[in-house]
């Protein structure tokens, strides 16, 4: 097999387990093929820049990869290609000086790691320069279509439950009602997966519409059966009674969900007259160190992805199916989101546990 050079970027909101991939790739490229892999900073920000920015990743600098939280490479979830802010506050189709900085780094291939937004990006740049290009699914959303996992989803169900199991306690001992707000944008993954696993007695999704005299009625349910308070979590992007999303608009414009939570509490305060706090869970969802279960995944992608390359099948994503990696074409994975499925296993888990999900 030849010599060849790959590049290597993380894309969009960063993750646990996004070093780990990186640690894999290093190690089956440069261990097993020794092939010479560049590690592109800040997504394609760094392939923009003449010369582009990248450093020379070796086997020797990689080993506490497997544990470190974020990217070692830097990333964004800022600034499209096609139309990127520029300093005169003008937007600018960038994507020919991506192309370029493919080349000036004379890669043979790239692996880009990223959720489906960035795999649509990074795929049309790659179709457009003609580029070699292999994707890793990583979000802790959970919502690429066709694989089972994405890097960073089980760290953030970790750290999601810990804080319900947190919260518990508490709750029990001031006979309140408590609120999880949690990530996850427009899918309910997070929500359910820590909501069942962390024992919430109220588990909103985006999916499945609700209504606060349930919810009430729920707290009333629980009353007549001994128990003082409630375990509520709720994922970022449900909307209010009327169908509203709740949005904030951050110190830079940016508009990002938040304030469900909130919204929630004053409701089911007047509805009921329960005590009720929000803790609004953010990115320490993001953070933090890997769960095993991210590493193995993420080391099984890595892995894959440059496999993919060495039998030169491009334009493939790597996912997770039945306990195997399978590769698919990056367009059939981008093509399909991956929300959660009101009449599937999670749903009637919760329901069947006697979990308010909605009606
Ligand atoms: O897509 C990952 C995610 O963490 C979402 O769950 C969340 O809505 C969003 O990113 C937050 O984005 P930012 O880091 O820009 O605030």
């Amino acid at each position: 097999m030849g010599q060849k050079r790959i590049g290597i970027l993380t894309s969009g909101g960063d993750c646990a387990g996004l070093n780990a991939a990186i640690r894999a790739v290093v190690c089956r490229a440069v261990g097993t093929y020794d092939w010479e892999v560049l590690g592109i900073r800040q997504a394609t920000q760094g392939l923009m820049h003449s010369p582009p920015q990248a450093i020379r990743l070796e086997l020797e600098n990689v080993d506490s990869l497997r544990v470190a939280g974020g990217t070692m490479l830097g990333t964004t979830n800022q600034g499209d290609p096609f139309a990127f802010p520029m300093s005169d506050g003008t937007r600018c189709d960038r994507s020919e000086d991506i192309i370029a900085g493919y080349h000036q780094l004379g890669l043979d291939a790239i692996i880009g790691i990223g959720g489906d937004g960035s795999m649509a990006i990074l795929r049309r740049i790659a179709e457009q320069g003609k580029l070699n290009l292999v994707a890793i699914p990583k979000t802790i959303d959970n919502d690429v279509g066709v694989t089972e996992h994405s890097i960073g989803f089980d760290t953030a169900v970790n750290t999601a439950t810990e804080a319900l199991d947190r919260l518990h306690f508490t709750a029990a001992s001031h006979s309140r009602v408590m609120i999880l707000e949690v990530m996850g944008r427009d899918a309910g993954h997070i929500a359910i997966t820590a909501g069942i696993a962390g024992g919430a007695d109220v588990i909103l999704i985006p999916e499945i519409s609700y209504t606060i005299a349930n919810i009430c009625h729920k707290i009333k349910e629980r009353q007549e059966q001994g128990k003082n308070y409630l375990l509520v979590i709720v994922s970022e992007a449900v909307r209010t009674e009327a169908g509203d999303p709740v949005v904030i608009t951050n110190r830079l414009g940016q508009c990002r969900y938040g304030g469900i939570g909130d919204y929630l509490a004053d409701r089911i305060c007047a509805c009921s007259g329960a005590e009720t706090r929000v803790t609004v869970l953010g990115h320490v969802q993001r953070g933090g160190t890997p769960s095993p279960l991210d590493r193995l995944v993420a080391s099984a992608f890595g892995v894959a992805a440059v496999d993919l390359i060495a039998e030169e099948k491009y334009d493939h994503m790597v996912t997770w199916q039945n306990r195997q990696v399978v590769s698919v074409p990056i367009p059939e994975a981008i093509a399909q989101y991956q929300a959660v499925d009101p009449s599937g296993t999670l749903v009637k888990t919760a329901r069947g546990l006697g979990i308010y999900l909605g009606d």
